[in-house]
C-alpha cells in the first residue's frame, strides 16, 4: 500500500477538523462488493474521502474525527489466522495507520456506542452522502434513522468542507495525476496502434486493459471504445472495425494511489483521416484547444462551454450545416444537437472528482443554476475556475440519427439546420478530444506528457 507522507493526511484532517468545528466526523470506508455471492467480488475500491483524509486502501475500515476532543480513530478488524490461511500475512491495521499518523485503531464494533453516546448527548455526527447500499444500511442502524432520513441528515457542513480541500489539488496529487495521465497515453497510443480494419473493437479494448495492468494501474471507469463515437457512454465492444469509419477512445488510467486520467482520442480505422473526417476532425479540435487556451483562473466553465458551442456553429455554417446568426443559436442551445454534453469536470480521485457528494455543489456552487437545455444541462461544472483545480476538456461533434431526426419532426432551428445535409453524416460516427489540465493562477498545464492529437500526430502513431 503505497501513501503520501504522514504529514499530509495529518494536515488535511486537521483543516477539515476546523472547517467543520463541532461534534463527531464520521467517515465512512467502502467494503467488498458481491458480484454474484459474497466471496466473489468486483475489484475493491475505496471511498476517495475516506483514502484523502486516511490513505489505508482496505476494505472494511470506517474513521472518527471528535473536532471537540481531537481524538482521530480507525475502526476495523485485524486479520484473524483463519483469514490468513486464505489471503496470507498482512500488515496489521495498526502498522498501516501508523503510516498516516494515526495511532488509535480499535475493532469495528466499538464504533456503535461511540455515536449513539454523540448521539445521545445531542452532538452533531457528520457524515457525507452514502452512495453504496450496505453503508447506508450501517448508517441507519448506528444513528437509528430510517431510509428516508439519512438524506436530509447528511452534513452540508462537511460536504462543503471536504469540497473546499479536495478541488485544490497538492503538488504531491499532481505528481500522481500526472502518473495517471502518463499511463492513459501509453495506453492510447497502443489503441492506436492496435487498430486495424477487420479487427473487433473488444481487442482494442484488450491492448488498454493489458496497458494500464501492466503498470500497476486500473481503469479509471469502464473503457469507452466504438465506431460509434456518437453513443456518448458506449460499453459494448463487439463491433467489426470497417475501413471508412472512426473509432473513438475515451479511457483513462487509475493509479496505485487512486488518481485518475481521463482522456479521449479519436482515430481513422484506416490509419489515414478522410477529408470529410478531416473537416470534423479540425473543428473539435480547434474547440479543445481553444478552450485550453483560454483556461486560467478566474474563468466561468461555463462560458468556455458556451464559447466551444459558438465555435463549433460557426464553423458547421462553414460547411452548409447550420446557417443564421450563430452565436445567438448557441446561446439559444442549438449547439445541443451536435454535443449533447459538457465541455468538462473536475478530475482528481474521482473521474467525476467528488461527484458523490453532490454534482451540482461541486460544479456550480452558490448562485448558478443548471440549465435545462441538451448539452449545457449536462455540463458537470460550471462554476468559475480557480487555481489548483484539475479539470476535463473534452469537447465533441457528434451525428446522431436518431437525435437528428427528432429534432427534424419536432421541427427544431427549423430555419437554421440543414437537415437534408446532415443526412450525409449519418453514418460519420462522433469524435471527441479529451486532455486533462491544472488550472493555475495565470494559466494552466496540460498534465503529463504530448498525446498525439493532430491529424499527423494520430496518423503518425498509427503508422508506428
Ligand atoms: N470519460 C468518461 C466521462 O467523463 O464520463
Amino acid at each position: 500500500m503505497k501513501f503520501f507522507p504522514a504529514q499530509t493526511y495529518i494536515d488535511r484532517r486537521a483543516k477539515l477538523k476546523s472547517d467543520v468545528n463541532s461534534g463527531l466526523i464520521l467517515l465512512m470506508g467502502n467494503n467488498e462488493a458481491p458480484i454474484n455471492y459474497p466471496d466473489n467480488h468486483f475489484r475493491f475500491r475505496q471511498d476517495s474521502s475516506f483514502l484523502y483524509f486516511f490513505g489505508l486502501n482496505q476494505f472494511g475500515l470506517n474513521a472518527i474525527i471528535d473536532t471537540e476532543s481531537g481524538e482521530e480513530i480507525i475502526f476495523g478488524n485485524e486479520f484473524s489466522v483463519e483469514d490468513i490461511v486464505w489471503v496470507g500475512q498482512q500488515e496489521t491495521i495498526a502498522a498501516k495507520a501508523a503510516q498516516v499518523g494515526i495511532s488509535d485503531v480499535r475493532p469495528s464494533s466499538k464504533i456503535a456506542s461511540i455515536l449513539s453516546a454523540a448521539k445521545s448527548k445531542g452532538r452533531d455526527v457528520h457524515f457525507l452522502p452514502p452512495y453504496r447500499f450496505d453503508n447506508k444500511l450501517q448508517l441507519m442502524e448506528w444513528l437509528n434513522l430510517g431510509a428516508n432520513e439519512i438524506t436530509p441528515s447528511v452534513s452540508t457542513k462537511l460536504v462543503n468542507a471536504v469540497i473546499n480541500l479536495r478541488s485544490y489539488k497538492s503538488a504531491e496529487e499532481i505528481t500522481e495525476m500526472t502518473h495517471a495521465v502518463n499511463i492513459s497515453r501509453e495506453m492510447h497510443i497502443n489503441a492506436m496502434r492496435t487498430i486495424a480494419a477487420g479487427k473487433k473493437e473488444y481487442e482494442v479494448v484488450s491492448e488498454i486493459y493489458r496497458t494500464a495492468k501492466a503498470n500497476n494501474c486500473y481503469l479509471a471507469y469502464p473503457a469507452i471504445l466504438s465506431i460509434n463515437g456518437q453513443t456518448l457512454h458506449n460499453h459494448g465492444h463487439y463491433n467489426t472495425m470497417t475501413g471508412n469509419r472512426l473509432v473513438l477512445n475515451d479511457s483513462g488510467a487509475e493509479n496505485e494511489m487512486c488518481y485518475s486520467g481521463d482522456i479521449t482520442r479519436t482515430a481513422p480505422v484506416s490509419g489515414k483521416f478522410s477529408d470529410k473526417q478531416k473537416e470534423i476532425y479540425n473543428i473539435v479540435l480547434e474547440m479543445e484547444e481553444s478552450s485550453i487556451a483560454a483556461l486560467k483562473a478566474g474563468i466561468m466553465n461555463r462560458d468556455l462551454h458556451i464559447d466551444a458551442n459558438k465555435l463549433m456553429l460557426r464553423r458547421l455554417k462553414e460547411l452548409g450545416l447550420v446557417s443564421g446568426n450563430t452565436d445567438e443559436l448557441a446561446e439559444q442551445g442549438m449547439g445541443g444537437l451536435f454535443m449533447p454534453h459538457g465541455l468538462g469536470h473536475q478530475i482528481g480521485m474521482d473521474v467525476h472528482d467528488m461527484e458523490d457528494l453532490g454534482e451540482t455543489l461541486v460544479g456550480y456552487g452558490e448562485g448558478l443554476t443548471r440549465s435545462t437545455q441538451l448539452g449545457l444541462k449536462s455540463l458537470r461544472l460550471a462554476k468559475k475556475l480557480e487555481a489548483g483545480f484539475v479539470i476535463t476538456v473534452e469537447p465533441g461533434l457528434y451525428f446522431i440519427p436518431e437525435l437528428i431526426e427528432q429534432w427534424k419532426a419536432d421541427k427544431m432551428f427549423a430555419e437554421h439546420i440543414n437537415y437534408d445535409k446532415l443526412k450525409d453524416y449519418y453514418d460519420f460516427g462522433g469524435i471527441r478530444i479529451e486532455d486533462d489540465i491544472l488550472i493555475t493562477e495565470n494559466g494552466h498545464q496540460i498534465l503529463g506528457d504530448k498525446i498525439p492529437k493532430t491529424i499527423e500526430e494520430v496518423e503518425n502513431a498509427m503508422a508506428n
